[in-house]
């Protein structure tokens, strides 16, 4: 067995707290374990890249911090609050309160235009300027001209833009990026890439970025590499 791995001291509050984390799921052939014991934390305002081969556990690893699958043993703590003294319920209502997400497949709803999409959240969250702060977001992410567009009309870039909106309008404490680039030629990524970075710089987002992009990686502040669920390395 390889010694644990130590994590960096945190010199500011940590808005992600893991603990000892564990999943294990059933499978045909008896219980298989996708994450082991994993300890870190994520400094408020930082920025964290996971990263490993396909299968390593990175997307579980994003669904148990974000509270939206519940861990096998161990707990994560978000803002101080453990995950595991929530139903889900509970969890869905901490979620709303401090997360966004983006995806590689952009998950936009697509018989919404972009418009609608992005003031779904907002109208979730009980918001009653839904329509103005989504069309303020829109025109910062460069798409003020797209409003009106469903996502069939947008090209997958403009999609992705359409996402960051969405997920940066309610104003989230942090915001869990899976594969953002994913499934953009390299350049759009690039673009995307820079405009989700000056996006959570503006809005002091704390950035748990999934990749397979060691560029990418090496932009956050620090990297958490994971290989069969295991944690391998965390540099800063
Ligand atoms: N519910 C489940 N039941 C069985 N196996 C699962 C389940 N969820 C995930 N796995 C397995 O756990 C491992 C980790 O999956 P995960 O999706 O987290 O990997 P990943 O690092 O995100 O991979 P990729 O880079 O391809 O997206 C994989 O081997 C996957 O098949
Ligand atoms: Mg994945």
């Amino acid at each position: 067995m390889n010694s644990p791995i130590q994590t960096p001291s945190i010199q500011t509050p940590a808005i992600i707290q893991v603990q000892q984390l564990t999943k294990t799921v059933p499978t045909s052939t008896g219980p298989l374990t996708i994450l082991h014991d994993l300890s870190f934390s994520v400094a408020t305002n930082a920025s964290l890249a996971v990263v490993g081969s396909s299968g390593s556990g990175k997307s579980t690893l994003l669904a148990l911090l974000a509270g939206l699958d519940v861990a096998s043993s161990g707990d994560v703590l978000l803002a101080d609050t453990a995950l595991s003294g929530l139903n889900e319920d509970g969890r869905a209502r901490l979620r709303g309160a401090l997360a966004g997400f983006v995806f590689q497949s952009f998950q936009l709803l697509p018989d919404l235009s972009a418009l609608e999409n992005v003031m779904l959240p907002l109208e979730l969250a009980g918001r009653t300027d839904s329509a103005e702060l989504a069309a303020h977001w829109l025109e910062r992410v460069g798409l003020a001209a797209r409003i009106k567009h469903t996502p069939r009309q947008l090209s997958g870039g403009e999609q992705q833009r359409v996402a960051l909106a969405r997920a940066f309008a309610p104003g989230p404490k942090i915001l869990f990026a899976d594969e953002p680039t994913g499934s953009l030629d390299s350049a759009t990524g690039e673009i995307i890439a820079d405009l989700l970075f000056d996006l959570n710089r503006e809005a002091g987002t704390t950035l748990v970025l999934v990749t397979h992009d060691e560029t990418l990686a090496a932009r956050c502040h620090s990297r958490l590499r994971l290989a069969a669920g295991a944690m391998v390395s965390y540099d800063v």
